[in-house]
């Protein structure tokens, strides 16, 4: 038998990328590839890559040039861009890194068997199709390797939104889902494998509308079905959209007890001149009515979001609006960025640039904010009584470390015979990133 060969990922940018990374371990596992975590000893490196802003597209030139040590050592070794950089960039990233042997966009890397043959073979390979083909269901069949108690399934992808400032509806295409009867197989595999929690991911993942057996499901329907099924204890999605926030997906926070009392629902901006120019389609007077009904429906959920400071246009009075919004919701989590003007986006050409220096001001007391409120949510736990599932050993020894219901990362000390499962939790102390707890009876 001949040894196989290494395969090296590494990834950038967003959950879907972390899924897409698994995906495309498994697509050369057929080719024969097994996966490292050491990029030396690799036989292909590829970069999963994110171009939402500038410094995460600038990250893969950078990160390319040191791989050229690597490629002198060993000049079988071959480089791969994949994600979001792959399908913007394209021939540019042949063009501009000799080294590279094979450009693959979000949308085809069902095909990295095919292209990894084609650069073995001494040629460079290049595939940012759309194909009509779904890349979901096309990687064969799954090695029933048991995996640690969290993954991320990708229920739908793309996005027809096209915010004024942002790559995905470029990079990722128009907004598709996967048929229902696929997301619940792939569900049932993953708990097989010892999966308890699962992640719906997509780049609008509320906007899902996948075939069902009775026609298409929203994502309420998809979670309570998932919700039936035995072994599978914890729900969670991300990312929303504000205007997908259908009437049963606020009930389902209210009633499917798997699904957990946490939402990221991004809102970007407070000032309703700068939404319009955003193209959110929604008021801040909207976005807050909608927190007050999803909260409604569950009390002690934990809000999070995204926020973008410096949009084309933004003065004083429309940050003082942003920081009066984020008052008002009270955040448990959150991120916030500079904007980055992307090529080939509307907002990139507009006057009205906001200065560096106002960016940072803005952004350094948008997050003094932020922190203050996770500080608050934090320190609002201790005394409860939490779920909490145990993912991996602490870092001190005899610990166990963990998410609880509202994501918040948790260590207690037990030992890891704990790992995989979920357990109440007492909270005894606050930090800024994690909590400290207990084991609680019952
Ligand atoms: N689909 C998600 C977000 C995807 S991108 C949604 O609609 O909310 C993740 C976050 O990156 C966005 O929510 C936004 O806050 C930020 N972002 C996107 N484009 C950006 C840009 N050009 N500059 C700065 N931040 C940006
Ligand atoms: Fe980008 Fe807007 Fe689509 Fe989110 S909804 S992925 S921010 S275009
Ligand atoms: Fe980045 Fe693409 Fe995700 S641009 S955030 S990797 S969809």
């Amino acid at each position: 038998m001949t040894t196989p060969r290494k395969l090296f990922i590494k990834t950038y940018g967003c959950q879907m990328n972390v899924y897409d990374s698994e995906r495309m371990a498994e697509a050369l596992g057929a080719a024969g590839y097994v996966v490292t975590d050491t990029a030396e000893t690799a036989d292909m490196i590829l970069l999963n890559t994110c171009h939402i802003r500038e410094k995460a597209a600038e990250k893969v030139y950078s990160e390319l040039g040191r791989l050229k040590g690597l490629k002198a050592a060993n000049p079988d070794l071959k480089i791969g861009v994949a994600g979001c950089v792959a399908q913007a960039e394209g021939e540019e990233i042949l063009r501009r890194q000799p080294l590279v042997d094979l450009v693959v966009g979000p949308q085809s890397y069902h095909r990295l068997p095919e292209l990894e043959a084609r650069a073995r073979a001494g040629g460079r390979a290049l595939d940012t199709d759309f194909p009509e083909e779904d890349k979901f269901d096309r990687l064969g069949g799954r090695p029933k390797a048991q995996r640690g108690p969290t993954a991320f399934l990708t229920v739908q992808e793309g996005c027809d939104k096209f915010c004024a400032f942002c790559v995905v509806p470029y990079t990722r295409g128009a907004e598709v889902s996967r048929p229902a009867a696929r997301v619940l197989d792939e569900a049932r595999d993953l708990v097989a494998r010892g999966v308890r929690e699962i992640t719906l991911l997509g780049q609008n993942v509320n906007a899902y509308h996948g075939e069902g057996q009775d026609g298409a499901w929203g994502l309420a329907r998809l979670i309570r079905e998932l919700a039936r099924i035995e072994g599978l204890d914890r729900i969670r999605y991300t990312t929303s959209h504000p205007n997908d926030m259908e009437d049963d997906l606020i009930a389902a926070h209210g009633d499917c007890r798997e699904l957990m009392p946490y939402l990221h629902l991004p809102v970007q901006s407070g000032s309703d001149r700068i939404l319009k120019a955003m193209n959110r389609k929604h008021s801040a007077e909207q976005y807050l009515a909608l927190i007050a009904r999803i909260r409604a429906a569950r009390p002690d959920i934990l809000i999070s979001g995204d926020f973008i400071v410096g949009f084309p246009g933004e003065t004083e009075a429309d940050f003082e609006a942003t920081m009066a919004l984020v008052r008002a919701v009270g955040y448990g989590q959150c991120y916030s960025f500079k904007y980055s003007p992307r090529p080939g986006t509307p907002a990139a050409e507009r006057e009205g640039q906001v200065p560096e220096d106002v960016k940072s001001d803005r952004l350094a007391r948008l997050q003094a904010l932020l922190d203050a409120q996770q500080q608050a949510a934090q320190q609002a736990m201790v005394g409860r009584v939490v779920g909490v599932l145990f993912e991996k050993p602490g870092r001190m020894q005899g610990q166990v470390v963990g998410k609880s219901d509202h994501l918040q990362a948790v260590h207690v000390e037990a030992g890891e015979d704990w790992l995989g499962r979920i357990a109440p939790v007492e909270i005894l102390a606050a930090a800024p990133n994690s909590l400290a707890g207990r084991l609680a009876a019952g």
